[in-house]
């Protein structure tokens, strides 16, 4: 037998991935041996707080201070970045880390959304690794699998849902009817959310999973302002009930394609039908579908957050950089990406699902439809449910519209808010039929 190849690893963050993985490699110390004939060694670790109580006992370990103090030592062969912010830190160890020949994985989406076109190249110069399985969707091998299994495919279209936190509470509410705010509650003390929970709920965190993945996907440079996005904070527990009345779940759904040479990515709660496969993707779990020249339907779900399940995607990226197959960090070299464009969104043409709260007086219904009538908007279902708080009688109508451009629902429902009688703004989601 070879001798066993030694890799030395240094961590600088130690929240709840960071400590899974090092409790992993400990753990999993023998079988990877025995798998790959190769090791990887905690050479040493960093984090804000030492006396944290941790899963694993940091004294066997080297402790810096100065989480530079890895990225300077040349005895570090791979650096793992687990702390998470945006730029700063975990930017500058980083690129010093690239800089200085050593290979880097990291979970960080929200860094290499907005800056990774810089790390990339700085990566490729330096011949060294820059890998982010975990940065998506957890643990499923979603990265690997377009830039390896199915980069010679011709991808038309990638679809999903990518942030665990709004799909374990989009589920949670369906399921247990509790409010919005408790249920994010759980999630965080579950380990799932975001430093900033804010990125979870308003779309964000997706945002930044979908730009990386148009990258792969479309050999497009990063470009997170391409990515239109929206969260949940507005989906009402009455919008999920209305929605199963009507056959569909509530998902927070990220796409991306290229339509006439430009980019549509777009981030947003959309109704799709109960028996599709991503409506039946529930809980924290993730799942994203690939359409190809080859395949129609490629569809992986998994564990999309938690502790484990992204350490095994950490341990994915180790496996990479031992295999040492110099294949480029994005499957493609910086100077093949395109810089594309991004789609008008105002003329795409969707059905929609709209919550009008309303004074309960006669006529109501009858000028609410005139104006979608006036922008040529016709109606598929209207659903009139009872609804009556306080002491003014009011009741939700609930619209199912046929396809219309988005500026002429934009342009009706500017008009119908203004009607008097119309208490609130109006709720607004994409219902998307053809997702299956
Ligand atoms: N906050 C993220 C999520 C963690 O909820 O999906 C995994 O990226």
């Amino acid at each position: 037998m070879n001798k066993i190849k030694t890799f030395n690893v240094c961590i600088a963050g130690l929240g709840t991935v960071g400590s899974n993985v090092i409790d992993d490699l400990i753990n999993n110390h023998e079988i990877i041996v025995k798998k790959i004939n190769a090791e990887f060694k905690i050479l040493a670790i960093s984090a804000k707080n030492k006396s944290k109580k941790r899963i694993f006992d940091i004294s066997k370990y080297q402790w810096k201070d100065d989480p530079f103090e890895l990225v300077k030592n040349d005895k570090c062969d791979i650096f793992i970045e687990l702390i998470g912010e945006e730029k700063g830190l975990s930017f500058d160890l980083v690129k010093k880390a690239l800089e200085n020949h050593i290979h880097v994985i990291t979970a960080n989406k929200a860094m290499l959304s907005k800056y990774g076109n810089e790390l990339f190249e700085i990566a490729e110069k330096n011949n060294v690794l820059l890998l982010f399985e975990a940065a998506i969707a957890g643990g499923i091998p979603i990265v690997k699998v377009i830039k390896q299994s199915i980069f010679l495919n011709k991808i038309k279209k990638i679809s999903g849902i990518l942030n665990g936190t709004t799909n374990f509470i989009l589920s949670e509410m369906g399921k247990k009817k509790l409010s919005f705010k408790e249920i994010l509650g759980k999630a965080q003390q579950n380990g799932y959310a975001e430093i900033n929970p804010a990125n979870d709920v308003d779309g964000v965190d997706s945002a930044h999973k979908l730009s990386l993945l148009s990258t792969l996907c479309f050999g497009s440079t990063i470009n997170f302002d391409n990515v239109t996005y929206k969260g949940i904070t507005n989906i009402d527990i009455e919008d999920i009930k209305n929605a199963e009345k009507l056959g569909y779940k509530i998902k927070l759904i990220s796409e991306s394609e290229i339509i006439d040479n430009k980019i549509m990515s777009v981030v947003e709660p959309k109704l799709i039908p109960n028996e599709s496969q991503l409506a039946n993707i529930d809980g924290v779990l993730n799942g994203v579908k690939i359409e190809t020249d080859h395949l129609q339907s490629l569809v992986l779900k998994g564990e999309g957050a938690g502790g484990q399940a992204t350490s095994s995607s950490i341990f994915s990226d180790l496996y990479e950089i031992a295999l040492d197959t110099k294949s480029p960090s994005l499957g493609y070299a910086i100077n093949k990406l395109i810089d594309y464009k991004k789609l008008d969104l105002s003329n795409k043409s969707e059905s929609y699902y709209l919550r009008i709260l309303v004074k309960d007086i006669s006529g109501v219904l009858a000028k609410i439809t005139s104006n979608l009538n006036e922008e040529g908007i016709s109606i598929e279902t209207i659903l009139q449910t009872p609804d009556k708080n306080g002491s003014q009688e009011q009741i939700p109508i609930i619209i199912v519209t046929h396809e219309t451009k988005k500026r002429l629902l934009s342009k009706a429902l500017t008009k119908i808010e203004k009607l008097d009688f119309v208490l609130d703004n109006i709720a607004v989601i994409t219902i998307d039929k053809s997702i299956n």
